[in-house]
């Protein structure tokens, strides 16, 4: 996650950006073939990547995360609520490597609109992902009356 999944999606996300300041507006966005090549780089690291999180031998700790927040199953509790649900597990990483692919076909076309709502759609299926296996869930805070 740290190392490819989260570097590759951060570069595929921020290949658009729309900043207005002070001096005024500043629009970047791919232009040369060297720069969608580059995407197209990073895209396909997140889709090899997907393939990693659905081997049956995947580890997540790999000993070098430091202790998780409060908020976050640590390892061990992440690796019981995969295997207590496998298939749901191989369906998110599946999912990111499908919009993953799709947003391949919209680089190869130069489809900035494709491009751009696919990447939203990754970002929804990152966070379900860790909505269901790696955040706990919000304990219901209910004052006494
Ligand atoms: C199949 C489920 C799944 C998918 C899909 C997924 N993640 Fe994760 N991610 C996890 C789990 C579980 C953890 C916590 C365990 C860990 O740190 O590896 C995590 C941790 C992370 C972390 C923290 C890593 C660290 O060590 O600090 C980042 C950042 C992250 N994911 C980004 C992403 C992004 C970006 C995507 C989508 C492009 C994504 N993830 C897709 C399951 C998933």
């Amino acid at each position: 996650m740290r190392d490819v999944i989260n570097p590759a999606a951060r570069r595929l996300w921020g290949a658009f950006s729309y900043v207005i300041t002070a001096e005024g507006e500043q629009e970047s966005r791919p232009e040369s073939d060297e720069e969608w090549q580059a995407l197209r780089t990073h895209a396909d690291a997140l889709i090899r990547a997907g393939l990693t999180l659905k081997l049956p031998t995947l580890r997540v700790d790999d000993g070098s995360a430091p202790p998780a927040a409060a908020y976050q199953f640590d390892h061990a509790e992440v690796e019981r609520l995969i295997a207590a649900d496998p298939s749901v597990w191989r369906n998110y990483a599946e999912r990111m490597q499908g919009i993953t692919l799709r947003i391949v076909t919209a680089i190869d076309r130069r489809d900035a609109t494709a491009y751009t709502e696919l990447g939203v759609e990754l970002n929804q299926t990152c966070e379900g992902c860790h909505v269901q296996f790696w955040y706990r869930p919000l304990q219901r805070r209910v004052s006494p009356p």
